[in-house]
């Protein structure tokens, strides 16, 4: 019964089958796990998922190498490039190379137009997001890999056609042993929800009941070269045991945590949240405690800071006012590595009329950067990346489709032979075929203009040519 109170579980939400395969997470960059530099720090071919792009990928890992022995302090690292070129994946690339669950923001130069935030504000407010803060912590866990998971229904008491769930049994099993838990409803919704299922690796603290997923239990491991899927071994040790868990949260999470504290139930405060819901400034001061407590943390061997990488896209967006401010934001000693992107030559500074200079950027912070430049991409490339993708999204090409994005990515851009992928996977699923077929990538090109043809067709004047 679907309509039963949001108390009760669904009778019918029964987790999938074991082996079932987890709906993966596609986002354009996930086929990109690093630079795929070698010992020496070559870019010997294609590698972590990058293809070609050699010379940019070699300037990055120099400026990793910088950002690790702390002597990138100060500056800035800026892509330039058109677009398409892989700017946002060398940027993803780096922080990926400075280690995992390094915070990596990204923002566009013209986010910082808000009517109800300051320029300024939005920049410091992604600097103290990219800064991330590791709290160590020992709780009383049960941690192991899920054997077992069955939900014990009784009869809802509260209708007469609905059942709920009264408790749940799962098995868990480490190298040491294995041991059979009874567990609070409340549990079962929340491994739900977590999307947990036999073969999982998780642990549950003991106090709160929170339900963590670490990964897939290796002996599921496939042999797919790209997943997204984590494999973790087998937990050693007993089940039930003291473990140190490991928190990962940003200085952006605790400004903005102490600056709306949950508090009152009276409707007057609840009101209040509700109004106050939206964007809301952080001072200065607050700002400053934060960071007082938590130096505290750090001082005491509990918390451990990591800087984040903060990426500005389209960094030609940015005015004169926030160029200014940036220069402050990278002296600070508690700075994320900045890492700007553009597209742009020669043009003026934004809030000036009269400042020309290169990227936009005014020339005292362009000092402090080091430009790498991306280059386009050759039709073979644009094919080994596209193949990339369609394998990421479980896509089959069918015979000469490859060859045709390619050739409709050299012509265009990668970007647009990426973005042609997905609708023609949706009329290859609408015609029945298992695989995308010429005419798939045929139609779409007849329904979809890229942007050179698009810029092609406009007219002298300006607008849309009628006879074309
Ligand atoms: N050298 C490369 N190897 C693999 N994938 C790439 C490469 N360059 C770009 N891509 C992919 O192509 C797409 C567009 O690149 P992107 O980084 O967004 O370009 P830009 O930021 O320069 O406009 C993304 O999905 C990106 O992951
Ligand atoms: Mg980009």
């Amino acid at each position: 019964m679907k309509a039963s109170t949001s108390s009760t579980v669904p009778v019918n939400a029964v987790p999938p089958a074991a082996g079932q395969i987890r709906s993966s997470r596609i986002a354009p960059h996930s086929h990109i796990k690093g630079l795929g530099l070698n010992a020496e720090g070559y870019a010997a071919g294609d590698a972590a998922g990058f293809i070609g792009q050699e010379a940019a990928r070699e300037a990055c890992g120099v400026v990793v190498d910088l950002i690790k022995s702390r002597k990138f302090s100060g500056r800035a690292l800026l892509l330039a490039g058109a677009p398409g070129t892989g700017k946002t994946a060398l940027a993803l690339a780096v922080s990926h190379e400075l280690g995992a669950k390094v915070p990596f923001c990204p923002m566009v130069g013209s986010e910082v137009y808000s009517t109800e935030v300051k320029k300024t504000e939005v920049l410091a407010e992604v600097f103290r997001r990219a800064i991330g803060l590791r709290i160590k912590e020992t709780k009383e866990v049960y941690e192991g890999e899920l054997t077992e998971l069955t939900p014990t229904e009784t009869e809802n008491p509260l209708s007469g056609y609905g059942k709920t769930v009264s408790h749940v049994v799962i098995g868990l099993k480490t190298v040491k042993g294995t041991k059979q838990l009874r567990l609070d409803p409340a549990i079962y919704e929340a491994i739900l929800k977590e999307k947990i299922v036999v073969g999982d690796v998780v642990y549950i603290e003991a106090n709160t009941g929170a339900v963590k997923r670490v990964g897939r239990s290796d002996a599921y491991a496939s042999s797919y070269d790209l997943e997204s899927e984590t494999y973790v071994p087998l937990p050693k040790g007993d089940v039930h045991k003291r473990k140190e868990l490991v928190q990962d949260v940003t200085l952006g999470d605790l400004d903005a945590a102490n600056a709306r504290p949950q508090g009152g139930q009276d409707i007057m405060s609840v009101m209040g949240s509700l109004v106050r819901g939206g964007r809301s400034e952080i001072t200065d001061k607050l700002r400053r405690e934060v960071e007082r407590v938590v130096k505290g943390y750090v001082d005491q061997g509990i918390a451990e800071v990591v800087p984040g990488v903060v990426f500005i896209d389209e960094v030609h967006m940015l005015d004169i006012e926030c160029f200014t401010y940036l220069n402050g934001l990278l002296e600070s000693p508690m700075s994320p590595t900045v890492i700007f992107a553009t597209n742009r030559g020669r043009c003026t500074v934004r809030g000036t009329d009269d400042i020309v200079s290169a990227h936009g950027i005014p020339s005292d912070l362009l000092d402090r950067c080091l430009i790498v430049k991306t280059e386009t991409y050759t039709r073979d490339q644009v094919g080994k990346v596209v193949q990339l993708r369609a394998s990421v999204e479980g896509l089959q090409l069918g015979p000469g489709v490859l060859e045709k994005l390619a050739e409709e990515g050299e012509r265009g851009s990668l970007r647009y032979a990426l973005q042609l992928l997905t609708p023609a996977s949706i009329l290859a699923h609408l015609g029945g075929r298992k695989q995308i077929e010429l005419q798939d990538v045929g139609e779409m090109n007849e329904l979809f203009l890229d942007a050179k043809t698009s810029a092609k067709r406009i007219g002298e004047d300006g607008g849309f040519d009628g006879s074309r």
